[in-house]
Order: C-alpha cells, then structure tokens, then sequence
C-alpha cells in the first residue's frame, strides 16, 4: 500500500505549543552554572533535524542500522502481539523511517500519530506517511514529551495502543528524567496496550566515541548547529569557530556525552545577558546513556513497567522491548 511521495492529508493536527520563553530560559540558566548545558530536546530547529537525519546514514552510527535490522527480523512476532488494528503512537518521531517497518509488519494498523518538538519537521513526515499509506488515520501533536500530555483530551482514534519510542532516545534522559518520562507513556497505555522500545547497548569505548564523532563530521555540525540557533533566535553572538565538538564515552555513568569545548578564551552574548568562557571550558549539551538489558529492566520496573520480551541483533549492540502496565 506504499504510494509515491506527495502531502497527505491529516487526520488531526494538535499543537500543545511548546514554549519558545523555554528555550531562552534553558539557554541562560544553563550558560550561567559552573559547567554550562544545555537541554539535547533545543538540538531539534529544521536544520538540527535535518542534520540528526544525516546521522542516521554515517557509517559510524550504527544504531539506527542495527535497531531497522531487529525490527525486520521481529516484524512476524510484533504483529502477533499487537493484533488487528492497533493505534500507534510514536513521540520523539522525527522523520518516521523506522515507522514503515512496523506498519508494515503490523495486521491493518488503524491510525498512526506522531508527536514531535519540532514542528515543520512533524507535519512534514506526517503528512508524507498520510499520503503513502491508504486507509491509515494519521495525526500529529506538536508537544515537549517532558511535561504533561494529556492524550485523553486528544481526539486519539479508540483501539488497542502500541507506543512505539525508538532510537533510543530514552538515553538522552538522567535516570531521573528517564524514569519520569516512562511514567508519562505509562500514563498513555490502558490494560493490554503496549509500549515498543528501543535501546542502545553498553559496548566498547572506540565504538561509542565513533558514533558520537563521525569520520564525517556530521555529529559536529549537529552539536554546533545549537550555537547557530542560539544566535538566531535568542539575539546571541556567538563566534561557532570558537568551538570544538567532543564525545567522551563516560564509564561510571555509562553514557556517551557530548560537549561543546572553546577552543580559545571567548566572549559573548545572548538575550542580552554577557558570558565569558576560557579555553578548555565546556558546554555539556548531550548525555546517550547506554543500558545493559538487566539496567534497562529495572529502570521499566521502577516506572511501573514490566518487560514481556526483548530481542537483540546479533552482535548485542541494541535491543528492542516490548512493555506493558506492570
Ligand atoms: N525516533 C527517531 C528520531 C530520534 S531523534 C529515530 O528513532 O531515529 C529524537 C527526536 O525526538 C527528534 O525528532 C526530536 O525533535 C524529538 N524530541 C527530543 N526531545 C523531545 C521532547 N522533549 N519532546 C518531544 N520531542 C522531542
Ligand atoms: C536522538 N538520540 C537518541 C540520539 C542519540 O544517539 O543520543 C541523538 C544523537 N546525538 C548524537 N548523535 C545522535
């Protein structure tokens, strides 16, 4: 049922408005601690998105490649458990790749939504999924998954619920903000709805620090793209050349963080408000944290989720899981 890309028409659009004042306030509260950071979620303007696309395809960043081969080799098994005409909703789903797999892997699925921070990028791969699949109700909400999203005053189709939350973007949370945020999908799901997710394996350093750094520089000028934004839509004046990408893979933690190092002493602004850096200092802006499949288990259990299955890929990189309602 895969049609020629072209704008499809949306079943509904929600726009729970995302505060922009957010992105000011994260900005000049984090460049004002002892270690500067900023927020991952404010790497997502169009070009951040667009640059997060790229990634995907580098040689280097294996995940998406070894999560997209998981769901190929599970695609009968997933079916089987979901039944007949679920309603899929997948947050943080950016532009949808992995989402054709299980559509169509899945027996009739009866609507997709996605829901997204970053809004063009949204409506665009919606739309797109609209237009290709016939008879499948598609709807976009434009929301920060971190504060609440009240799905029950949404018009969600009725049906059996499959949460599909891929590419691991659970890592990108303190086990903290993880465990909040598989409280918030827990809310979502009602007996016998599912929860499918994915996420990255602890492995060797080389491997790690490879992915977060590509040969091709990808994931620098994703990292960098945030002083970009800064400058454009809080008035900054930062010089990006100042700046250096590093990942370091941090063991104690188990994550993989990125950093934004001044490669000389610098001065700026932004909203008005004046920073200096030295040379050497950082802005941290990403932590990927990476579980073993005891350490992810346990993270579900303490949101009140508990693990029906898991598969991996061969080589133990990443794994899928599938949750429900402890
Ligand atoms: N699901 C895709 C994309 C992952 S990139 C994949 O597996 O490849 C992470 C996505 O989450 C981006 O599209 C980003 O815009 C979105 N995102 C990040 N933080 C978010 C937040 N707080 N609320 C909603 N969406 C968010
Ligand atoms: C979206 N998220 C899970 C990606 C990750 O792997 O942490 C974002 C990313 N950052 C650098 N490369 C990819």
């Amino acid at each position: 049922m895969t049609m020629p890309s072209h704008a499809g028409t949306l079943s509904f659009f929600n726009d729970l408005h995302p505060p922009k004042s957010r992105f000011q306030d994260d900005v000049l509260e984090g460049l004002s601690r002892p270690q500067k950071s900023i927020p991952p979620k404010h790497f997502y303007d169009a070009r951040g998105s667009a640059l997060f696309d790229d990634i995907t395809d580098t040689e280097d960043y294996y995940v998406t490649r070894t999560e997209l081969g998981i769901l190929d080799a599970i695609a009968g098994e997933i079916a089987a458990k979901a039944g007949s005409g679920a309603v899929v909703i997948e947050p943080g789903s950016g532009s949808s790749v992995k989402i054709d797999k299980l559509l169509n892997a899945l027996d009739r699925a009866a609507a997709y939504i996605g829901l997204d921070i970053s809004k063009e990028h949204l409506i665009s791969a919606c739309e797109d999924l609209a237009a290709r699949y016939d008879g499948l109700s598609v709807g976009a909400i434009c929301a920060d998954f971190t504060q609440p999203v009240p799905l029950e005053d949404l018009p969600i189709p009725d049906g059996k619920r499959l949460v599909f939350f891929p590419g691991s973007t659970i890592g990108n949370f303190e086990p903290g903000g993880a465990k909040a945020l598989l409280e918030t999908i827990r809310g979502w799901l009602r007996p016998g709805d599912a929860l499918l997710i994915g996420a990255d394996r602890v492995k060797s350093a080389d491997i790690l620090e490879n992915a977060y750094d590509d040969a091709s520089g990808v994931t620098a000028a994703f990292n960098l793209n945030l002083l970009t934004r800064i400058n454009r839509e809080l008035n900054g004046t930062i010089e990006t050349d100042a700046f250096d990408h590093k990942a370091v893979w941090t063991s104690d933690a188990a994550r993989v963080e990125m950093h934004l190092v001044a490669k000389r002493d610098t001065e700026f602004s932004v909203s008005g408000q004046t920073f200096r850096m030295s040379a050497g200092e950082t802005i941290h802006t990403e932590n990927s944290h990476k579980f073993s499949i005891e350490r992810f288990t346990a993270l579900a259990a303490s949101a009140g989720l508990v693990v029906k299955q898991d598969w991996s890929d061969a080589r133990g990189y990443f794994t899928l899981y599938w949750l429900e309602r402890a």
